[in-house]
């Protein structure tokens, strides 16, 4: 099985994807947290990505796809994947169908998390990442057992740099004119599903496992 999961910055996608990826057994592939551990350990790309993460602007298509593409090369996607944060411009989605186009396959499914702007920032200020191994928490929503420490892996948690208001803003803008036409590009293949992503967690899952089946 093959998922997209689209939505705005804070809609709940990671958050859907590892819930996804445990139920189907297929790896959860987020290019934001591929970029932020390779930020965390310092490498060349990691460098590069930084600088544009921490504006709130999309790291540059090439990048990205080298980076996917590579990701794509490894034994687990065998059986498919819950992409998280790709695509997110139309050439990325093109670059996608093409590279799926040449072994005759496509995706299965676009599933667009809609939540409000206005609720996103909230969401955001309150969100608690482990960049050891990419959960996501809430301080309301989401608590860890722990105060601060990952339930998963132990690590510390911390707040996103690109989590202050200022910058959630930008990525607002930049989702709306960047990504949010990937919801016409995914209809028009016939492949987007969209699920209220204001209601809890686990109501959200609910709606998804529905569309993909138990
Ligand atoms: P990325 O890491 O993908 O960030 P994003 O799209 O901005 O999305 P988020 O991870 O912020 O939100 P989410 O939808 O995963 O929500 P979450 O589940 O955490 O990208 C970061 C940056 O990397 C980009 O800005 C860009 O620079 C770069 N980048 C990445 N991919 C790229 C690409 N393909 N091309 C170019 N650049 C790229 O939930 C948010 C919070 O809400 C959490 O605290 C969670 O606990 C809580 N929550 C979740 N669901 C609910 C619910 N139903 N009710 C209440 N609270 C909830
Ligand atoms: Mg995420
Ligand atoms: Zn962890």
């Amino acid at each position: 099985m093959k998922i997209i999961m689209l939505g705005a910055p804070g809609a709940g996608k990671g958050t859907q994807a590892k819930k996804i990826a445990d139920k189907y057994q297929i790896p959860h592939i987020s290019t934001g947290d591929i970029f932020r551990a390779n930020i965390k350990e310092g490498t060349e790309l990691g460098k590069k990505a930084k600088s544009y993460m921490d504006q709130g602007l999309l790291v540059p298509d090439e990048l990205t796809l080298e980076l996917i593409m590579d990701r794509f090369q490894n034994p687990d996607c065998a059986n498919g994947y819950v992409l998280d944060g790709f695509p997110r411009t139309i050439p990325q989605a093109e670059a996608l169908t093409a590279a799926l186009e040449k072994n005759g396959e496509t995706i299965d499914y676009a599933i667009n998390v809609e939540v409000p702007d206005e609720n996103i920032v909230t969401r955001m200020s309150g969100r608690r990442a482990c960049l050891a191994c990419g959960a996501t928490y809430h301080v309301v929503y989401a608590p860890t057992k722990t105060e601060g420490v990952c339930d998963r892996c132990g690590e510390k948690l911390v707040l996103r740099d690109d989590d202050k208001p200022e910058t959630v803003k930008k990525r607002l803008d930049v989702y709306h004119s960047q990504t949010q036409p990937l919801i016409d590009y995914y209809t028009k293949q016939g492949k987007l599903v969209e699920v209220d992503g204001t209601q809890n967690v686990d109501a959200v899952f609910d709606a998804i496992v529905k569309i993909l089946g138990a």
